[in-house]
């Protein structure tokens, strides 16, 4: 798929069924996803793959968590699709001089990559987060570090052909992307503003 066509095309898909893209095929995609661009090419993420019945595991944790008695439905929620990745934000503290929102920046980048590569390669995928990120059963169940982040799931798998989204209709941003006038005039004598 050429590349513009595939960013045009790409929708989230709500609906996914089995199968989904193996251990392999998706640590493959990961790989050439990697060429995001990463400042100081530090890799401030991981991924933790679930499928079968590792889903039931955050089905539970989700379903623990609950306040409001919906237990039960959250503990259905990861079997929407066959294949849910968890995204990990790892950011680099020490030894580097990117901050944590450059890294941040970086690992979003990425995702998007997968998300597209997943599309190109014909499967379905969306990103999906929650409040359930931030909670401890949740973060306890999916061995998150106390310095990682969980920034939700890709759920994955094959697009369900019953319940196609409306092809994408590209929006106008004309009046988002501007020019700054070159005609004021230049200071006399001084230096440039900033280099005193
Ligand atoms: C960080 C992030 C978190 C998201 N979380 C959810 C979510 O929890 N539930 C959901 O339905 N969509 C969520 N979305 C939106 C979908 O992934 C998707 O982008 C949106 O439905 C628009 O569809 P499109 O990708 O086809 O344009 C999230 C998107 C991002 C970038």
């Amino acid at each position: 798929m050429e590349l513009t066509q595939a960013i045009r095309t790409r929708r989230s898909r709500h609906l996914l069924t089995a199968p989904a893209p193996s251990d392999t095929q998706f640590t493959d995609l990961v790989r050439t996803a990697a060429s995001a661009p990463d400042h100081g090419t530090l890799r401030p993420w991981r991924w933790l793959l679930l499928r079968g019945t590792a889903r039931h595991v955050l089905g539970d944790a989700l379903a623990a968590q609950a306040t409001d008695g919906n237990g039960h439905r959250l503990r259905d929620k990861p079997l929407r699709a066959p294949l849910l990745a968890s995204i990990i934000f790892c950011p680099h503290e020490e030894a580097t001089r990117v901050p944590a929102w450059e890294q941040l920046a970086a690992t979003t980048l990425l995702v998007h990559s997968v998300e597209l590569l997943l599309h190109d390669a014909g499967w379905g995928s969306i990103w999906r987060t929650g409040g359930a990120v931030e909670a401890p059963a949740v973060r306890e169940a999916l061995h998150i570090g106390a310095d990682e982040r969980l920034l939700g799931w890709l759920y994955v798998g094959t697009p369900d052909g019953r319940s196609s989204p409306p092809a994408r209709t590209l929006p106008s941003v004309r009046e988002r992307v501007t020019s700054l006038s070159g005609r004021h005039p230049r200071r006399q004598g001084g230096a440039a503003p900033g280099r005193r």
